[in-house]
């Protein structure tokens, strides 16, 4: 089992440097994807940090390289590069750029593929299946990239996307990792913790965005990390907001917008809201959200802010809280 696992690792790392070779060597991928990332605004250094590629138009172009090299093709469908389907077999990267996902020690261990088509149906990404070295519930896209710097700034930021982390990354903030557009799970908490306790959410500024950070919020209070979001304009996210106003009002723009969970949840529930019955919804919402803290001493102290922020006696607040305690446990 371990030459297995050995052997997948070497696929992955086979097609990593052959989708890197293809992006910065073969005219297909200087033209279409070099020019594609280019675009976007990413430099060479950071195309290099984060083993940027490109998947050539074509159906074997992979497992032609792979079978030249000598190596068994069963591993490329293990590892999850080669489709097979009936007596067909073809690669499943094909027309794409290419985003290896690393594990913690670096090594490849998927892919995500990016379409250059705007107008196409289908999937903007495409993403490798799981398999016996990818568990996508268990990994965060740019961990291994971020990994020290989230140490040592002692915060991780959260985004949604691959290019949001590149971006980020780029504009000389670090410490980021991408949940990929799934909704949080608690071995991605997990492996965040043992870096740092402090979050902040950086997700989308559309609706399915702030749906995802409530949901992400309320399971990182649940695992005891300390939490934090930033709202971004509708139609934004972080790739996209960072480039419009320049890294460094983007610094800035984190710095005084980045609130803690329970100012985010009653900005965003209750800011403008005169309605009675939606602010007392809101406000236990908030609630909701302090009774998922384990530490009960956290738990006070967040109980006593949003008691000042929300202009509702504290007694008040802790009964509903020890009512919601009482039907969790
Ligand atoms: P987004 O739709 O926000 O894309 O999905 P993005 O990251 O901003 O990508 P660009 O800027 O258009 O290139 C967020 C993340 O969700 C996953 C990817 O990980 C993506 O980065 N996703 C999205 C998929 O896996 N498949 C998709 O079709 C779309
Ligand atoms: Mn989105
Ligand atoms: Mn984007
Ligand atoms: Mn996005
Ligand atoms: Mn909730």
């Amino acid at each position: 089992a371990q030459n297995e696992r050995e052997s997948l690792f070497i696929a992955l790392n086979f097609a990593k440097d052959h989708f890197v070779d293809n992006l910065w060597n073969s005219d297909e991928g200087k033209n279409i994807g070099l020019t594609y990332f280019k675009e976007r605004g990413f430099s060479e250094e950071t195309m290099r940090t984060f083993d940027l590629g490109y998947a050539l138009d074509q159906w074997q172009g992979l497992i032609d390289a792979s079978n030249k090299k000598g190596y068994n093709e069963a591993y490329l469908e293990k590892a999850g590069l080669k489709i097979v389907k009936e007596d067909k077999s073809y690669d499943r990267f094909r027309g794409r750029v290419t985003f290896p996902i690393h594990n913690i020690s670096g090594k490849v261990i998927a892919f995500g593929a990016r379409t250059l088509k705007s107008q196409e149906k289908g999937p903007k990404y495409i993403n490798s299946p799981e398999t016996d070295l990818y568990t996508k519930s268990k990994i965060l896209y740019g961990i291994f990239q971020a990994k020290n710097e989230i140490r040592n700034l002692a915060n991780c930021y959260l985004v949604e996307g691959y290019t949001d982390v590149i971006s980020l990354y780029q504009a000389g903030i670090k410490n980021v990792v991408a949940s990929s557009g799934t909704s949080l799970t608690e071995d991605q908490i997990k492996l965040i913790k043992r870096y740092t306790d402090n979050v902040t959410v950086l997700f989308d500024g559309d609706k399915a965005g702030i749906k995802a950070s409530m949901r992400g919020i309320d399971m990182m209070l649940t695992g005891g990390l300390n939490v934090k979001a930033v709202r971004f304009p509708d139609g934004e996210d972080p790739d996209s907001y960072s480039r419009q106003i320049g890294g460094e009002a983007f610094k800035a723009y984190l710095n005084k917008n980045s609130l803690d969970f329970i100012s985010f949840k009653t900005d965003l529930y209750i800011s403008g809201t005169v309605d009675p019955i939606k602010r007392a919804e809101s406000i236990r919402e908030v609630v909701h959200s302090i009774s998922l803290i384990p530490d009960p001493i956290k738990r006070t102290v967040y109980l006593q802010q949003s008691s000042s922020q929300l202009g509702i006696e504290e007694s008040t607040l802790l009964t509903e809280l020890n009512k919601l305690l009482l039907n969790e446990s």
